[in-house]
């Protein structure tokens, strides 16, 4: 049996507001293999996004563990977490958080000026990353010069151009129309299937969450129940 790619064990997210706590999850324990795709759905203020963030390292847990591949993340300093980050995390916003100032290109290149990278070896990974998401021909346009579908692929293309270990979306296809939605969950099953990237996605589209593996549910701040296998 190999060793699986994310392990929480009793995580727990109390949020302190004032003097009021506000717990967020508790005890949240599960384990996801390597080239999972994994739907994460729940009602409104479940701990979805929460629970996404402690994945990427965004945020820390209040209590249990965090084990990705081999580095158990909730006891990393805020330096160690950010390089952590940088290397094994791609995350995909439902609003996609492109800079408006910056081309596709521009924009995809981001994560890579924090590597090693020669210019030539950036442009390369860069033009792989938009080949893969049929935007090739788009690098030197803007945001605002792109359909929502073409922005969230983008974003997608930036998410993977560093090769990250963990693919992290929150309701990727939140803000788009049905025929856009659809190429996108397209996309990032290909992601899974051909390229092999285990994918975490939080998601309240039906659609979307279909194209999963496993679904995890969570209601107020707990997994209810497991469908599929
Ligand atoms: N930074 C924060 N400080 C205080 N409370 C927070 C913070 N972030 C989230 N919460 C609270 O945690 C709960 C869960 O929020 P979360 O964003 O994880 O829900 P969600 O399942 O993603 O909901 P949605 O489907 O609406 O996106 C909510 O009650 C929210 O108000
Ligand atoms: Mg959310």
């Amino acid at each position: 049996m190999t060793m699986a790619l994310i392990e929480l064990r009793d995580v727990t997210k109390t949020y302190k507001r004032d003097a009021i706590e506000i717990p967020v999850l508790e005890s949240v324990t599960i384990s996801v293999p390597e080239g999972d795709y994994l739907g994460l759905m729940g009602p409104s203020g479940s701990g979805k996004s929460t629970l996404l963030n402690l994945l990427a390292g965004i945020d820390r847990p209040t209590g249990g563990s965090i084990r990705i591949g081999d580095t158990e993340i909730s006891t990393l300093s805020e330096r160690a977490l950010a390089a952590w980050r940088a290397r094994h995390i791609g995350f995909i916003f439902q609003l996609y958080n492109l800079i408006p100032v910056l081309t596709a290109f521009e924009n995809v290149e981001l994560p890579l000026l924090l590597t090693s990278l020669s210019k030539k070896q950036r442009r390369e990974h860069v033009m792989t990353a938009l080949n893969i998401v049929s935007l090739a021909d788009r690098a030197a346009h803007y945001p605002r010069q792109l359909s929502g579908g073409q922005e969230q692929r983008v974003a997608i293309a930036r998410a993977i151009v560093t090769d990250p270990t963990l693919l992290l979306a929150d309701e990727p296809t939140g803000d788009l129309d049905a025929k856009s939605a659809g190429e996108v969950l397209t996309l990032l099953q290909r992601l899974n299937t051909e390229y092999k990237k285990t994918i975490v996605m939080v998601t309240h589209d039906p659609h979307a969450a279909e194209r999963a593996t496993h679904l995890l549910h969570l209601e107020k701040g707990t997994l209810v129940e497991q469908v599929g296998a």
